[in-house]
Parts: C-alpha cells; sequence; structure tokens
C-alpha cells in the first residue's frame, strides 16, 4: 500500500499498518524523506520511533518522494494536510497536488487502485476534487478503473501509535460496495480478531463525521469552561465536583470535559472554523459554532485575568509560564494555548519566563527574544512573582507547594490545567485554578 504525506497521521499509519503489510511511504520534502529513511521521526511522538525502525529494518516499510514506486500499490492513502486559510476555509493545496500526481500512477495502473482519503476535508471534496481530477488527469473511470474511498482518522497526538492500533470504529465512505468491502477486508486483515466496528456510510457522511466529532468535543470543553467561570464566581464550587457529577450520567459521559485554558493543536480549532464556514454556505446558523470558538480565542486572556486582580495588574512582573505545547506529551505548540497566554502577557508589559520539557525548540522559533527561556521547572520558577501551569506534564505535577515557595519571590501560582489539589495548595501559597472558587472556606 502507499501512504502520501508524513505528518502526524500518515507517519503513524505507515509505522502501524508497516507491521504487516508492505508499505511504500511518501512525502514531497526531500529531508524528511532522508531523515525518516535512517529512522528519525521529525516530532516526538511516543512509540512511533521504534515501530518505524522496526518496519525499515523489516524492509517492509519504504520512504520516497517518488510517486512512480506507488505504483504496484492497491491502496493509497492521502494523508497530506489541510490547514486554514485566513477566512476558516481548508487549504486544498496539498491535497490538489498530490491527487495530480497520483492520477499519473492511476492512469499507468493496470490493476484497480484505491485511492483513500484519509486527510480532514470537507464534505464532498473526495467526490468534487479528488474524483474529478483524478479522472480528469488520468482518463480513467471511478468505480470502473480505480476506487475511491473516504476513511476519516481519529488519532491523537501524543497517542498515535496506540489510538491507529487500538481505534474505536473505522468509518468508511464509499460510492461502490466493491470499494468499502475491499477498504474493510484491508482493515479486517489489518486488526484480525480484535477488528474494530466499521461504520460503512457515503463519502460525503465519512467526511462530516470527522467534523462532527471534532467540533463536539471542541463544543464540550468550550462548554465545560463557561462552567468553570461560573465556578470562580462562586464561593465554594469546583468544577471538578460538577464535571464527576455530569459524568456519572451515560448520557453526557466524563471525558473532554477537562475545563482548563481551551483546546489548541492543529485540529479542533482549524475544524471548528471550517464546519463555521461550510455551514455558512449551505446559509446555515452557525451561532453554537461561533460560541465555541469565542469561549476558547477568550480563555487566555480569562485564565490571565484570575491572577492579575490578585497582583494589581501585570506591568514589570516576572511571570514563568510553565508548559508551551498545545497539550502534554507533544512538542506541537501549533494553535498552543501556552503561547497565546505569552502573548497576552507580553502585551500587558509582563516579563515572561518560559519551559517546556518537549517544545522548547518549536517555542522558541516563534518566540523568539520577546521572553526568556529556562531549562527546568524549577530554574523557570526562580525569582518569579506568578507562576502559571498551562500542561499537564508529570514534571510540573511532581512540583509540591514548598518547591513553589523556595524558588519564587512571591509565591501565587495560577493552576489552569488543575493539576495540584486545591486544599494542599490553599493553605500555603496565593493559589487560583481555573473553574475553582477562590473565596472558599
Ligand atoms: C484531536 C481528536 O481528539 C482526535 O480524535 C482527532 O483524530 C485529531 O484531533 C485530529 O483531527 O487529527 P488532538 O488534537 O491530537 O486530537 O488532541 P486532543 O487530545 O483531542 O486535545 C485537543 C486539545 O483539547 C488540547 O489542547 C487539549 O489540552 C484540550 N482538551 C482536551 C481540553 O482542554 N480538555 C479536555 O477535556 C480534553
Amino acid at each position: 500500500m502507499g501512504i502520501v504525506g508524513l505528518g502526524y497521521v500518515g507517519l503513524s499509519s505507515a509505522a502501524c499498518f508497516g507491521r504487516k503489510f508492505r508499505v511504500v511511504a511518501l512525502d514531497s520534502a526531500r529531508e524528511k524523506v532522508a531523515s525518516l529513511r535512517d529512522g528519525n521521526v521529525p516530532f516526538r511522538e511516543k512509540e512511533l520511533p521504534g515501530l518505524l525502525r522496526k518496519g525499515l529494518a523489516a524492509g517492509r516499510l519504504t520512504f520516497t518522494t517518488d510517486y512512480s514506486e506507488l505504483q504496484a500499490a492497491n491502496f493509497v492513502f492521502i494523508t497530506v494536510g489541510t490547514p486554514s486559510l485566513h477566512s476558516g476555509e481548508m487549504d486544498l493545496t496539498q491535497v490538489r497536488s498530490s491527487v495530480r500526481s497520483l492520477a499519473g500512477v492511476v492512469s499507468k495502473s493496470d490493476g484497480y487502485l484505491i485511492v483513500v482519503v484519509k486527510s480532514t476535508v470537507l464534505p464532498g471534496t473526495a467526490r468534487n476534487v479528488v474524483k474529478r481530477d483524478i479522472e480528469r488527469y488520468s482518463r480513467k473511470v471511478a468505480g470502473k478503473d480505480f476506487g475511491l474511498c473516504s476513511n476519516p482518522e481519529f488519532l491523537r497526538e501524543g497517542s498515535a501509535v496506540q489510538d491507529t492500533l487500538h481505534p474505536d470504529r473505522i468509518v468508511i465512505g464509499a460510492e461502490t460496495e466493491r470499494d468499502a468491502s475491499a477498504l474493510a477486508g484491508l482493515y479486517r486483515r489489518f486488526y484480525g480478531n480484535g477488528s474494530p466496528e466499521v461504520v460503512q456510510t457515503s463519502l460525503e457522511g465519512a467526511e462530516l463525521i470527522k467534523y462532527a466529532c471534532n467540533s463536539y468535543l471542541a463544543t464540550k470543553i468550550s462548554f465545560i469552561n463557561l462552567i468553570a467561570r461560573i465556578c470562580e464566581r462562586l464561593p465554594s464550587v469546583d468544577v471538578g465536583e460538577v464535571t464527576r457529577a455530569m459524568g456519572l450520567d451515560p448520557r453526557i459521559g466524563g471525558s473532554y470535559l477537562e475545563a482548563g485554558p481551551g483546546f489548541g493543536g492543529s485540529c479542533f480549532p482549524k475544524d471548528v472554523k471550517a464546519l463555521m464556514a461550510y455551514s455558512k454556505v449551505l446559509g446555515l446558523d452557525a451561532s453554537l459554532l461561533r460560541a465555541v470558538d469565542a469561549i476558547n480565542n477568550g480563555q487566555p486572556g480569562h485564565v490571565l485575568s484570575l491572577p492579575e486582580r490578585k497582583l494589581g495588574g501585570l506591568k514589570g512582573k516576572t511571570v514563568a509560564v510553565l508548559g508551551l505545547a498545545f497539550k502534554e506529551g507533544t512538542d506541537d505548540i501549533r494553535e498552543s494555548r501556552g503561547v497565546k497566554l505569552v502573548e497576552v502577557l507580553i502585551r500587558k508589559g509582563a516579563k515572561p519566563r518560559v519551559y517546556d520539557p518537549l517544545a522548547m525548540e518549536n517555542a522558541r522559533a516563534v518566540l523568539g527574544p520577546a521572553v526568556s527561556y529556562a531549562s527546568s521547572a524549577i530554574e523557570c520558577l526562580t525569582g518569579a512573582d506568578l507562576g502559571i501551569v498551562m500542561t499537564r506534564d508529570e514534571e510540573f505535577r511532581r512540583l509540591a507547594p514548598l518547591d513553589f515557595i523556595k524558588q519564587m519571590k512571591s509565591p501565587v501560582i495560577l493552576d489552569a490545567r488543575r493539576i495540584y489539589e486545591p486544599a494542599k495548595f490553599e493553605r500555603a501559597l496565593g493559589f487560583q485554578a481555573v473553574g475553582h472558587g477562590w473565596r472558599r472556606g
């Protein structure tokens, strides 16, 4: 099989499929491909480097920039990026260019090659862009000469390998039964007895399912962040108690109800905006999604307003920011709340000092000389007026009240990820947490 586009989704799929199948993994970036051939993964993702090296050593996994090497494949997965344009709409440049090259492979193919769209794309894209362009440039006919499926991905960064090896479900959208059952058969061979449930639908159904899932999870997060803001105004309420009780109701479920600085990463913010733009194009009222987006955009500023009042302003204050990745366990800072918070701090005239266990290099490239950089949590806190915890990294979880008291100029901390036990910290130092009513007692 072939995989085109080697970001998180493409590389994780290639390495996992490479446990059983022969995989040709293609990316247009030459340097990336050269480095992958040496077994180096260009981002931090646990388990991926080991799996990649095993696939390489077994000769099942090969990397290339050359589309002609896909000629023998029965399936080619498109996993290129679909970033947002300024308008919120998706940028299909990478999809279009990979499809054009794939059309060359389809035109020379003697067999029935099935093209599988795994990139996150809006309903209609597989049919109106992928199918149309392949037919136009290859002069072959979908359903007769080549197959087409939509097969969205649900893996999370930080657990990409485990999510790929143990998915909750497989969603397959296709125009013909032949294409759908061929892809379902491939997954059955891969997963064997533990095969997850397959949901079969149309091309557009599969495309929409991806946006519905991500936008719904993002909605849960913005919803709970609104409830958290209410809790902060109430003297004896903690949002943790609220979410625990909510989660016990199986109709609600407890996951993705962790209040915090909002959602970041390369998926939720972009997908909510794309679905919003798409709803507008359809003439539908997108105010629900607009509110989800607005709450999220306001959350870093809101988080900062909690200690700002306590300290009587932030101008000239040294603020230690612990955590810059969009979540723990990754070096990805795309749409990171930590980075957004630092930008607000700079605007307010504070002096941010930052630290992240994995994302320092990426953060430095974005934040530049406007902030100072520390090489550990403890160093970051030294002499600071305020400490803000922005991710759930283990290094931060291990910190005790005394660590803050010993290092900081004035021990005031804001737990934006709710990793500390309020009762223990409130007694010892100036403590606030997102969603924690601060006039307790
Ligand atoms: C997300 C989805 O969870 C995956 O199913 C999907 O495949 C992926 O997007 C994608 O479309 O490719 P990911 O962005 O890797 O995965 O990360 P998540 O673990 O879902 O977290 C997203 C953001 O929400 C993070 O900033 C996280 O800190 C935040 N979050 C998550 C909360 O603030 N509260 C929660 O309760 C859960």
